[in-house]
């Protein structure tokens, strides 16, 4: 059978509290909304799930509460083929995040609770599971005590990293020289580029930009990897999507644009449904969806 690349991510793990309106409400404005639902969320947890949905081996390192939220969000990234093992329960509420979707867009308040206790010292002890990775996957809703001593791991055992930069703050220098790969969005961009140079982000930056698609930024030029066309319904965990993605193709080895165009296409798809995690397509779907828009499909994935 084949050996499947180990992909591991270190990262929050949510409840989304979502509220969905025609329109968002103006500071102290009270509006009647259109729906509610909770779903499993967090981008630690919305990337193994895209990673695992697509077929990849994925195990999860972080913090539930000892709450309901917390129950429910385990067993939940279990059905999704999510290994859990590292995800531990800790004496704190879960993670939230408060969105309200409005007019194909969103914003979110994000309370990090038991995400905090994903630190240094909480990734040291999951060493032997990063150090026995393929491919590091991170983003910054954790401690970032966590995120660097899980990078410093990961590069002192060889392994590639992921970095996804959201929600973005300032990143120093000698965390940057370690990541791999960046992907921010064009907001987050804007901001790391006020604090580090060109030369330290060039090789290694990948902004997704939305409808228009993702840029590669190598040796000082961006190339375009264009978006798919398609029928949004809500955006809420595109770049999670897209990151998870990108670590699946990356894996399976192929090279940065085609993983770029593999991710576009698991994006694109989770577009289409309501939710972060539940609108997330499997790798057969995101197959059909590639041969139906003539795009290439590396054969590692038929
Ligand atoms: P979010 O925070 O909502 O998860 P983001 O701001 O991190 O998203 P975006 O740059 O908006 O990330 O989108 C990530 C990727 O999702 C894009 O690079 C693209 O591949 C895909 N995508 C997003 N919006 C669309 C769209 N309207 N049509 C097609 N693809 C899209
Ligand atoms: O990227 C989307 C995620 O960010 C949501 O699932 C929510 O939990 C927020 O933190």
């Amino acid at each position: 059978m084949e050996k499947k690349p180990k992909i591991t991510v270190v990262g929050s793990i949510n409840m989304d509290l979502v509220t969905i309106t025609s329109q968002a409400p103006q500071r102290g404005e009270t509006l009647f909304g259109e729906h509610f639902q909770m779903n499993p969320g967090g981008k630690g947890a919305n990337q193994a799930v895209a990673a695992a949905k697509l077929g990849a081996q994925v195990q999860l390192i972080g913090c539930v509460g000892n709450d309901r939220f917390g129950q429910d969000i385990v067993a939940y990234l279990q059905e999704q083929g999510v290994n859990v093992s590292n995800v531990e329960p800790v004496t704190d509420v879960t993670g939230t995040a408060t969105i309200i979707v409005a007019d194909q867009d969103n914003s979110i308040i994000y309370v990090p609770g038991a995400n905090n206790h994903v630190t240094s010292s909480f990734i040291e002890s999951k060493r032997d599971v990063i150090a026995a990775s393929d491919i590091l996957v991170l983003q910054l809703e954790i401690p970032l005590e966590g995120v660097q001593k899980a990078v410093q791991i990961a590069k002192e055992n060889g392994i590639k990293v992921i970095l996804n930069p959201a929600p973005i703050q300032s990143l120093p220098s000698d965390l940057l020289k370690n990541i791999d790969y960046l992907t921010p969005n064009e907001h987050e961009q804007v901001l790391l580029r006020q604090d580090r140079s060109t030369e330290e982000l060039d090789g290694k930056l990948i902004v997704t930009m939305g409808s228009q698609g993702v840029c590669i930024y190598e040796q000082g030029e961006g190339v375009i990897i264009p978006a798919y066309k398609i029928d949004v319904v809500d955006t809420t965990g595109a770049g999670d999507s897209f990151n998870g993605g990108l670590a699946h193709a990356l894996s399976k080895g192929l090279n940065l644009k085609d993983a770029c165009k593999y991710g576009n296409a698991v994006a694109a798809l989770s577009t289409t449904k309501l939710g972060a995690q539940t609108g997330m397509p499997t790798g057969a779907e995101v197959e059909d969806f590639m041969n139906s828009q003539g795009s290439f499909v590396h054969k590692s994935y038929i």
